[in-house]
């Protein structure tokens, strides 16, 4: 009978890599330090981190580019250093900075990567065809690779990861340095790709937004080591940021507003007060009701969620 499908994707554990640079005075630098991960089938997860965090090394670990040195990671059931062969025609990796020969066109940079894959023929010509359709290549499929704009060179890039038709894809920064019309359609592809396919997706991004907009779950890694995972809201709520309540009062904010049940901070600049409240649907009302009754005049009120970008700036304190 065959084993079931496992419903992991990805089981990393305590993965670790040293690089070692130079000859004479080797210089060693610890870009992954025990870094520990589950991804279940068909999620999108994302990488969030500072430049040199280990996002990329971990993803190149993940998708069989580079030997880790301790630990161990399983992806698709198959285990990244012994099974690397037949782990690698199921999965596939987008860069945001992709770099083919600068020679090639379009068409026949997709074609390469198809016959690396088994593909010839037919098959391959519908293929490369199929791909260069669904990413609007059409007008540039002649065009080589040299000329292409930043974003056309991720387009192909994301169109050769596909090539395989992988269950697992790894996209490195697949917004980098796009225009935000560009980005919101990489987006939406990246998107399609879990819903209609029931794809796994790993990306790593510095854009919060992204990451929020995209992804199940998120883990903030730093010098080589996962802070903290889990899902955008799980995580707003384990650091306890709580909803931000901004009001433009008149006459100057009460003493009391600092004090009030379920304020954890209260500041004013510019004209704003801003207070940090555990619960803003639960606190508002109570709050303008008194601000009301004390006599001050609520000109304004804005309320706002946390944002992850407010969660990394804390976990990386
Ligand atoms: N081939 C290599 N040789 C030596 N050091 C390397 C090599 N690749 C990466 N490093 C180092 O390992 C660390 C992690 O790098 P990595 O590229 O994984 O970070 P990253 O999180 O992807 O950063 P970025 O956001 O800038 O892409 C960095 O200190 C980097 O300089
Ligand atoms: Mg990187």
């Amino acid at each position: 009978m065959p084993s079931p499908a496992p419903t992991l994707a990805i089981d990393a554990r305590e993965v670790a890599k040293t690089f070692r640079s130079g000859w004479f005075r080797p210089r060693l630098t610890d870009a992954l330090r025990g870094v520990t991960l589950q991804v279940p089938r068909g999620a999108i997860v994302g990488l969030l981190g500072p430049n040199g965090a280990g996002k990329t090394t971990f993803l190149s670990i993940l998708a069989t580019l580079l030997i880790p040195d301790r630990g161990t990671a399983r992806v698709l059931g198959l285990d990244v250093v012994r099974d690397s062969m037949a782990l690698r025609r199921r999965l596939n990796m987008a860069s945001g900075r992709p770099s083919f020969l600068w020679s090639l066109r379009v068409s026949e940079i997709i074609a390469f990567y198809g016959r690396l894959y088994g593909l010839s023929g037919v098959a391959l010509r519908v293929r490369v065809d199929k791909l260069i359709e669904q990413y609007e290549l059409k007008p540039y499929r002649r065009v080589p690779y040299s000329e292409l704009s930043t974003g056309l060179k991720q387009r192909v890039a994301l169109a050769k990861s596909l090539v395989n038709d992988p269950e697992l894809l790894f996209l490195d920064e697949p917004t980098l340095g796009l225009d935000p019309d560009v980005s919101v359609r990489v987006r939406a592809h990246i998107a399609a790709l879990r819903r209609e396919r029931g794809m796994t997706i790993v990306l790593t991004t510095h854009y919060m937004r992204e990451a929020e907009e995209l992804c199940d779950e998120v883990a903030f890694i730093k010098a080589g080591r996962i802070l903290d995972a889990g899902t955008p809201e799980a995580l707003k709520r384990r650091i306890g940021l709580g909803d931000v309540i901004a009001l433009r009062l008149e006459p100057a904010p009460p003493a009391w507003l600092g004090e009030a049940p379920g304020v954890l901070r209260c500041a004013t600049a510019d004209g704003w007060t801003k207070c940090t409240v555990d619960d803003a649907e639960k606190r508002l009302p109570d709050l303008l009701r008194q601000l009301f009754a004390d006599g001050v005049t609520v000109r304004n009120v804005r309320v706002r969620e946390p944002e992850l970008e407010e969660v990394f700036v804390e976990l990386a304190r």
